[in-house]
């Protein structure tokens, strides 16, 4: 490998395999992480045959520091590394006091102390290099609080507040930061919750997108120069919405759905 790299975690499917994607037909070489081991080498043999490039699989529990650990020992001091995208992540279906509080850390280091630290093992040669870019996913979730959402929408504002000061700080580095806020996506991730597929179609304000429109609107957003990045008019507008009720009304309404 010695082209420019883009790593993308979670890129077994959905929005990280559409970044994916995206990145290969831009000539990136790409390091990717997932744990399904068939589908990701799959996916990762597809990409590399349809636009010629490298493409490492990494298998890694992003829980697992040592997994977590191992990866950083391949990343820092990669000064080939132009791309970082925190991608992967999870939902949880239960009330926050009837959920195994082992699993809820588990997320926090998924979607919090692993990009934390990926995003300091990148910084170093990306600021040498005078250029990057860093993706977090975080989700409309993160403006929107829902009932069984405590740890997954805490988490999740973490990262947009994280990633907006994270901007200012690498103001006038060359690097650009985003956080990508998407809304419903068709991906993986629900049918891993075991949503019904009736649970899957638009409904009022409800629209779903797919993952690569999401990674088409989040380019968008990189060009523009736009920090916090929501794709989809619908998910706008229901954001700003809900920033407009009162927050008692936001809980009546939201609890009765
Ligand atoms: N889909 C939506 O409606 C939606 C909306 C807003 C935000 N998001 C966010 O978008 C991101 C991508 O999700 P997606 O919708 O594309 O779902 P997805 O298709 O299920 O993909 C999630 C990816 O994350 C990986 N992952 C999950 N937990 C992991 C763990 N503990 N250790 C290592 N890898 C792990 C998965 O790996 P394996 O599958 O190989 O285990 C998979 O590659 C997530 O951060 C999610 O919160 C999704």
């Amino acid at each position: 490998m010695n082209n420019r790299i883009a790593f993308i975690t979670g890129s077994t499917s959905g929005i990280g395999a559409s970044f994916a994607r995206r990145f290969a037909g831009d000539g990136y070489d790409l390091i990717v992480t997932g744990r399904r081991k068939k589908k990701i080498h799959s996916l990762a043999k597809d990409i590399s045959e349809k636009y010629n490039v490298n493409v490492k699989v990494i298998i890694a529990e992003l829980s697992d520091r040592k997994d977590v650990h191992k990866i950083i020992d391949i990343i820092s001091n990669n000064r080939n590394i132009e791309v970082l995208v925190n991608n992967a992540g999870y939902g949880i279906d239960k009330n926050f006091h009837e959920g195994d509080i082992r699993i809820q850390e588990e997320m926090v280091n998924v979607h919090i102390n692993t990009p934390m630290n990926f995003i300091h093992a990148v910084i170093p040669q990306m600021i040498e290099n005078k250029k990057g870019v860093i993706i977090n996913l975080s989700s409309i979730a993160s403006f929107l609080p829902i009932p069984t959402g405590a740890i997954y929408c805490g988490t999740k504002v973490f990262l947009n507040k994280f990633s907006e000061s994270l901007s200012m700080e690498l103001n006038n580095t060359g690097i650009k930061v985003q956080v990508l806020c998407p809304g419903f996506t068709r991906t993986d991730f629900h049918s891993k919750l075991n949503m019904k597929r009736s649970e899957l179609e638009n409904k009022g304000i409800i629209k779903w997108m797919s993952s690569d429109d999401v990674v088409k609107y989040s380019m968008k957003c990189l060009e523009r120069n736009r920090v916090v990045c929501i794709p989809g008019f619908w998910n706008r507008f229901l954001v700003n919405l809900a920033r407009l009720a009162p927050d008692k009304l936001y809980y009546k309404i939201v609890t009765k759905i």
